[in-house]
C-alpha cells in the first residue's frame, strides 16, 4: 500500500502548522524539510507529532560520519519516522548513520538514502556526464548494501530500483505532479497514477497540495487517484 506524504514546504511556521492541522485524518504522513525546520526547529516536528501525524525529517545529511551519525541520533531522539542523508556521502557516512540509528533503541526511523535529486536531468550533476536515471540505480545499489532502507528517487527509476534491488528496498518518490498542474522546478516528474503503477511505496508532494486554494481537497483528489490503483 503506498502511502502520501505531504511536504509542509511554506514560508512561516504557522503557515505550515495550520496546513497540518487541516490535513489531520486526511493524510497519515508529513514532511518537515529545510524550509520548516530551519524556521522552526525541534518544535515543529513535535507538534506534527502531537497532531498525530507521522513525521519525515527531510534534512538530507551530508557531512562528515561523526556529524551525520550525531545528528541521526538527534533526529531520532526528536521522534522523526523517516530521515534522508544524501546516499553520494559514501559508505562510511550512511554506514555511520544506520549504526547510530541500530544503537538508539526507542526510535528507530526509516532512513532512506536521496539518490539524484528530481530536480535534476542528465547533464546537471557536477562532474557526471552519463545518464542520470542509471546513476541513481548504481546509488540505490549501494544504499542497500549500506543497510538502508529505502532510496528518494524519481518515479521513472522505481521499477529498475525494483527489480534490481529487489522488494525490499523502498522507493519514495518526490517530483508528484498530478495532470494539468505546474511542474516548477522539477524534472523528472510524474503524476500520482503513473508513480503509483511504477510500484513507489510513498509519494511526496508539496506544492500541488500547499498552494491550491484548497489543499485538503487537492490531497483527497491525490488520494483518490492513488486509491483506484492501490494492490
Ligand atoms: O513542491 P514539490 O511537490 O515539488 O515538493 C517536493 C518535495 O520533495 C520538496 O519538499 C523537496 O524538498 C522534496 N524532495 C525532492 N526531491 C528529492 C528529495 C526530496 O523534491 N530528491
Amino acid at each position: 500500500m503506498a502511502e502520501l506524504i505531504v511536504a509542509l514546504d511554506t514560508p512561516d511556521i504557522t503557515q505550515g502548522l495550520t496546513l497540518a492541522q487541516q490535513l489531520q485524518g486526511v493524510v497519515p504522513w508529513v514532511k518537515i524539510g529545510l524550509e520548516l525546520f530551519t524556521l522552526g526547529g525541534p518544535e515543529t516536528v513535535k507538534a506534527c507529532k502531537k497532531m498525530g501525524f507521522k513525521v519525515f525529517l527531510d534534512l538530507k545529511l551530508y557531512d562528515i560520519p561523526n556529524t551525520v551519525r550525531g545528528a541521526v541520533q538527534a533526529a531520532a531522539r526528536m521522534g522523526a519516522d523517516m530521515l534522508t542523508l544524501h546516499t553520494q556521502g559514501g559508505e562510511r557516512m550512511c554506514c555511520a548513520a544506520r549504526e547510530a540509528l541500530d544503537e538508539h533503541a526507542e526510535n528507530t526511523p526509516l532512513l532512506f538514502g536521496v539518490t539524484v535529486l528530481t530536480s535534476m536531468h542528465n547533464g546537471e550533476l557536477p562532474g557526471y556526464t552519463g545518464n542520470i536515471n542509471e546513476f541513481t540505480v548504481q546509488l540505490a545499489h549501494a544504499a542497500a548494501a549500506w543497510g538502508l532502507d529505502g532510496v528518494v528517487c524519481s518515479g521513472h527509476e522505481v521499477t529498475t530500483i525494483k527489480m534490481s534491488c529487489g522488494p525490499n528496498l523502498l522507493c519514495l518518490t518526490p517530483g508528484i505532479r498530478p495532470a494539468g498542474t505546474e511542474g516548477n522546478d522539477q524534472h523528472r516528474i510524474m503524476t500520482p497514477a503513473q508513480a503509483m503503477l511504477s510500484g513507489t511505496d510513498f509519494l511526496v508532494v508539496g506544492r500541488p497540495i500547499t498552494q491550491a486554494q484548497d489543499p485538503v481537497l487537492a490531497a483527497q483528489n491525490i488520494l483518490a487517484e492513488m486509491d483506484t490503483l492501490q494492490n
